[in-house]
């Protein structure tokens, strides 16, 4: 069992949030999906609780109105598990986690991984266990199955390192790279402030798939040919052409039934008021809708248009990616 090295950390330890841009459910099932770690992150920060044992959370995160409360169970099973991988006891010293950071914790933004990515990097700090980059990762995996059973591993690769990732789970094991693109990508990400349970609708895909098989592997095709000509038009900055493969990414969602009358709608109003395409993120079911703008100025503009006139959107931020140069 580890002991602390220090009473509280003092580095500010992050996990980036993301937006899927292609392959959310696809992607459980051995499909490459593209993913954009965003700037805004949630940090941690360790105060040792000596002769008081377990783990307490004093979360400030800026979430939106009801996910705290609604994520509080999640967040204790996937805490317990990052203590448990790592090794940590807390029945004599606890460890009081302080959480708070730029990231709007809201369904489909990644916030679930980017709290055990900042927690496994804060506990490095304080147990002095020295994890790598590729620690760090595997840590928050494990942690994000207290989240949603079966993770796929590409919400926590994006908090892990940020920046543009193409990311697929191969035979039960993650391989990611970077991808290289010239253009930034100017997104528009509007939640419908609905807090969807990963794990009941990667269950209800799940049991879907396991239902009618044949249309599932039609699906998963047709997805695959989307999402490699979607890594080619990122590659090549080919913008328009991406933001049509979105709208595409979004009819196949639909067809797996994970999308909804509010993110239909988000997705409609986007569209119609100039994105370049748009399309449901993450788990579906309520959380995300993401919509790609051709520029700055042309994302503000959507952005005041969803503000104003598309009530199914009750929050909306905008998000820039811009090329990364480090490797993974
Ligand atoms: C959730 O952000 C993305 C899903 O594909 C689940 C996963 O990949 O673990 C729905």
């Amino acid at each position: 069992m580890r002991r602390a090295v220090v009473e509280r950390t003092e580095q500010e330890h992050i996990g980036f949030g993301k937006v899927i841009l292609f392959g959310e459910h696809f992607v459980v099932y051995g499909a490459e999906a593209l993913v954009a770690g965003i700037q805004e992150y949630t940090s941690c920060r360790l105060e040792l609780t000596r002769g008081r044992p377990g783990v307490s959370v004093v979360d400030k995160r800026p979430a939106v109105p009801g996910y705290i409360v609604e994520k509080a169970e999640e967040q204790r099973l996937a805490h317990g598990l990052v203590f448990r991988h790592l090794n940590i006891d807390t029945t004599v010293d606890g460890v009081r986690i302080h959480l708070g950071g730029s990231l709007v914790p809201s369904s489909g933004i990644g916030a679930s991984a980017s709290d055990v990515v900042s927690l496994s990097r804060a506990l490095s700090e304080m147990y002095g266990l020295g994890l790598s980059e590729q620690e760090v990762n595997h840590s928050a995996f494990v942690g994000e199955g207290g989240y949603h059973g079966t993770p796929s591993g590409v919400d926590n690769t994006a908090a892990t390192f940020g920046g543009l990732i193409s990311y697929r789970r191969d035979h039960g094991k993650a391989a990611f790279s970077r991808v290289s693109f010239l253009k930034p990508l100017f997104l528009v990400v509007c939640s419908t402030g609905i807090t969807a349970s990963t794990t009941k609708v990667v269950g209800g895909v799940r049991k879907l798939k396991e239902e009618k098989p044949a249309w599932f592997t039609a699906l998963l095709e047709h997805y695959n040919a989307c999402v490699g000509e979607a890594k080619a038009a990122i590659e090549t900055g080919n913008l328009v052409r991406l933001g049509e493969l979105m709208n595409r990414n979004h009819a196949l969602c639909q067809e797996l039934t994970v999308s909804c009358d509010e993110l239909d709608a988000i997705v409609n109003f986007c569209r119609e008021n100039g994105a370049l395409g748009a399309k449901m993120s993450g788990t579906g079911r309520g959380g995300l809708a993401v919509a790609l703008a051709a520029d700055a100025a042309q994302s503000d503009s959507i952005a005041d248009a969803v503000r104003q006139r598309c009530p199914a959107a009750k929050f909306v931020w905008k998000y820039s990616v811009f090329p990364k140069e480090s490797s993974l």
